[in-house]
């Protein structure tokens, strides 16, 4: 069963996508079943991925919320073969804002929304998908 905003990955061609409307079909690329990738909350091994969140100043962020997420208490690597491909916001009422990074880009990025954000996730094109629940 599909669940909204699910990531689905193919282990044969690498498409990666997201679920946006839960309908409750197996997805299906170079045939055979996507994998469900995973929400891991705890890092483990040497790598971090795990958001670190720091809250912005009101004055800055003019009467919303506001933050700076940092990839990994140390900073994840951004090379070519291995980086962080987006980081995800997600707020109380639902809306969601989603940040691409390429290799060589900074770990380090502001979102600012008039709403409270909740929920954070990172997606590392060889570690996988990480959440942080605010
Ligand atoms: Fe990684």
């Amino acid at each position: 069963m599909t669940k909204k905003n699910q990531i689905y990955k193919c282990e044969i061609c690498g498409n990666v996508t997201e679920v946006l409307h839960e309908a409750g079909g197996e997805l299906v690329c170079c045939g055979q079943a996507m994998k469900l990738m995973e929400e891991k909350s705890q890092d483990e091994g040497q790598e971090k991925h795990l958001p670190v969140i720091e809250q912005l100043p009101d004055n800055i962020c003019r009467g919303g919320d506001g933050i700076i997420v940092k990839v990994g208490e140390v900073a994840h690597p951004m090379e070519e073969e291995h980086y962080i491909e987006w980081v995800e916001v997600k707020t109380k009422s639902g809306k969601i804002g989603k940040h691409f990074l390429k290799p060589g880009d900074k770990t380090e990025m502001e979102f600012q929304t008039r709403d409270e954000i909740v929920e954070v996730r990172v997606y590392c094109n060889i570690h996988g998908l990480w959440v942080k629940s605010l």
